[in-house]
């Protein structure tokens, strides 16, 4: 297929495009690199063989998509340009409604315009909210905790209003629980710009001598070890869910909702030891208070994606692991240095 692919040179969406190459789908990135860097591009080519065809394109331009849709004939837009930061999102809420939603809504009309009518989407399990039991599947109820999450449950609303208005559109919305690992070749991987956010870029910094110490957002949370329980799923795996999902959107009536996890949950602390083993460096950590808006236990029922795209996890936690600290110790500042 001949697929659009916005945010493609972020960190889900450049393994993404690497998965495409390999089966053989013609890729064009559009991307405004305001979260990555055009670096990533000649790592793409090493590692499919062939210089990307890659954009700068702001989704919110619509010359700009028009343009492009303009000179291409895409089978399906796959999207991932988006803001995803929380805390970020609580400061600079209408940067994010403006960049996600509006985006989102020029990305849509473009494909109107140009009648492109399948598309895959980057959702989040943050459309969960707080879930009020877990395993989550798809069925449960829908809310937002922060301006970010609220953008992907009305990005998530928007795509089916379309495929409820044209009965032509087929969507899919991959709902991802926590993505981490890199390629195994250590070429591409996750370069959070600052200090990390999430758990496993913040681990791979202190392996790697960049930060003193993790700090654990409680200890005294009711699960396996009084730490937070998340459900990790390898970059790798979750790329084959898109070509999964791609291939599967022709049989798709209106928009189908996908959770993307292992379905299984793991805590900090077994995700340290498991990085202390896979890398052999220790790793120095303190119990701290716990963070504002955490849950205690998030994991994925991902039964529906394993029946409805024949796709599963492959990667299990040492594997991740491993491949997020060959990662970090290629590319001590991410692509910074290429
Ligand atoms: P990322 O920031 O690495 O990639 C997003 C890409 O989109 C970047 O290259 C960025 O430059 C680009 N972009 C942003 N706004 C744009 C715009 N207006 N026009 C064009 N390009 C734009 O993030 P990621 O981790 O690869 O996430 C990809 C998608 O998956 C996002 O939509 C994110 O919300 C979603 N998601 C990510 C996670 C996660 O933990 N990484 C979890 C759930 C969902
Ligand atoms: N954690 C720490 N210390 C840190 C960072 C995280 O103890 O320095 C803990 C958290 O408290 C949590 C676990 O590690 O228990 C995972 O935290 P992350 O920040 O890596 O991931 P979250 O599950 O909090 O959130 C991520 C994304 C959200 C998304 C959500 C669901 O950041 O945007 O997954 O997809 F909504």
């Amino acid at each position: 297929m001949h697929v659009l692919v916005c945010g493609g040179a972020g960190y889900i969406g450049s393994h993404t495009c690497v998965a495409l190459a390999e089966r053989g789908h013609r890729v064009v990135i559009a991307d405004n690199f305001s979260n990555s860097a055009p670096p990533v591009l000649e790592r793409l080519a090493r590692l499919t063989g062939q210089a990307p065809d890659a954009r700068r394109v702001d989704v919110r331009n619509a010359a700009a998509l028009a343009a492009l849709f303009a000179g291409h004939r895409f089978d399906a837009v796959i999207h991932f340009a988006a803001l995803k930061a929380v805390g970020e999102s609580c400061e600079r809420p209408l940067d994010y409604f403006d960049n996600n939603i509006s985006g989102t809504i020029t990305l849509l009309q473009a494909m109107r315009a140009a009648d492109v009518r399948r598309l895959v989407f980057s959702s989040s399990a943050t459309v969960y909210g707080e879930p009020q039991s877990v395993p989550i599947d798809e069925d449960a109820p829908l809310s937002s905790t922060n301006p970010y999450g609220r953008t992907k449950l009305v990005m998530e609303q928007l795509i089916g209003d379309v495929c409820t208005a044209d009965p032509g559109f087929q969507a899919i919305s991959l709902r991802y629980f926590n993505p981490v690992g890199a390629h195994p070749s250590g070429l591409i991987g996750e370069a959070p710009n600052g200090v990390p956010n999430n758990l496993m870029p913040y681990i791979c910094q202190v392996a790697a001598g960049k930060r003193e110490r993790l700090q654990i957002y409680g200890g005294d949370w009711p699960t396996v070890d009084g730490t937070g329980v998340r459900d990790y799923i390898h970059v790798m795996d979750l790329a084959q869910a898109h070509v999964h999902a791609l291939e599967k959107l022709d049989g798709v009536r209106g928009h189908l909702p996908l959770n993307l996890g292992a379905g299984r949950g793991i805590s900090v602390l077994e995700l340290l030891r498991a990085f202390e083993t896979a890398s052999g460096r220790e790793i120095p950590y303190r119990i701290v208070d716990r963070r504002v808006g955490d849950v205690a236990e998030v994991y994925a029922d991902p039964s529906r994606a394993e029946r409805l795209l024949g796709w599963r996890t492959q990667l299990d936690v040492d594997a991740m692991c491993r491949d997020a600290w060959r990662w970090q110790s290629m590319n001590p500042d991410g692509y910074a240095e290429t």
